[in-house]
């Protein structure tokens, strides 16, 4: 095991050998990262992006990021690629997050649903960009919360995706810090265990209703069979730029059932999608019915 000084040590190379990253490999970097995952990284974010990258590009012995764009081209493997997905993606979440959403939900939505669909009982969500799995456990505690005994009844569930593998890794442990459900109401806390004095984790009940599976949401197609009545996709077009997130929006339009709720961020607006959906309650959208 390492000691501390030793630690101390390593941080201090670490520091000192900051690779200096050039005009024209942020270009570069910004151009691949738009091209394979949507996501426009403006000037503001170069620091950022740096001092993301740089363990990664200490890691592999590399010295400069021109090395690095050359590694990531001739990687075939995905494997490169995935460890810089990792980095660069913004995975910040918390439960409970803009939670008048989840009451909105609650209290509108699925009993809305639960009428609608009272022969079919299919009822299905999606959670896009779910990062490390905060936001579409929520969800699958307040399906459970409102259907209480009658859940085992419905083929309910949802399904959540992401692009960064190690967020969904976390994401499918389920395992969090115990200060992430101080800020949860107490009657979502039944659906938690403490594993030991700092460490909760979700209860399988509800792990097992929730299927974490990656994907690109800039993907030409989607590999989903239905439609879905409720899509999250919060605090995740904010990175994308217009062109990318029209595309998105109406990608959304034709995966949701008639009548089916977009829910986005509350900093977000889809303005220019007004065509296909209108505003219910701030940042919560239903689909119309556009003539094909
Ligand atoms: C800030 S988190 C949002 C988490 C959660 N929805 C919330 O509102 O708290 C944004 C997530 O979008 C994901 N993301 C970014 N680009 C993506 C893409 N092209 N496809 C799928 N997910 C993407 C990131 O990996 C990240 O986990």
């Amino acid at each position: 095991m390492a000691s501390s000084s030793e630690h101390a040590h390593h941080e201090e190379s670490f520091m000192l050998e900051m690779i200096p990253l050039q005009d024209a490999e942020f270009e570069a970097i910004r151009k691949f990262v738009h091209q394979r995952l949507g996501i426009y990284l403006t000037d503001k974010k170069r620091t950022l992006v740096s001092s993301r990258l740089q363990r990664l590009l200490s890691e592999l012995g590399l010295h400069s990021y021109t090395e690095f764009f050359e590694r990531l081209k001739a990687d075939t493997s995905g494997n490169l690629l995935d460890r810089m997905i990792s980095r660069i993606t913004t995975n910040y979440t918390y439960f409970y997050r803009e939670e008048r959403h989840f009451q909105f939900l609650e209290e509108t939505v699925l009993p809305e649903l639960k009428a609608k669909l009272a022969s079919s009982r299919d009822l299905r969500l999606w959670c896009a960009g779910c990062a490390t799995g905060e936001e579409a456990y929520m969800l699958q505690m307040i399906l459970m919360k409102f259907f209480a005994g009658e859940y085992a009844h419905w083929q309910a569930g949802v399904l959540a995706t992401d692009i960064s593998p190690r967020a969904l890794q976390t994401a499918i442990r389920g395992v969090y810090p115990l200060e992430s459900i101080q800020r949860l109401p107490k009657v979502f806390h039944r659906y938690f265990r403490k594993v030991n004095r700092d460490q909760v984790e979700v209860v399988s009940d509800v792990r097992r209703e929730v299927m974490f599976r990656r994907l690109n949401l800039i993907a030409p197609s989607w590999p989903f069979r239905g439609k879905f009545h409720v899509i999250f996709c919060r605090n995740v077009m904010i990175y994308f730029d217009n062109e990318t997130r029209q595309k998105l929006l109406r990608h959304f339009h034709q995966y949701l059932a008639h009548d089916g709720y977009l829910f986005i961020g509350h900093s977000e607006s889809i303005r220019q999608g007004g065509d296909l959906f209108k505003s219910v309650i701030p940042a919560v959208y239903q689909k119309k019915d556009v003539g094909r």
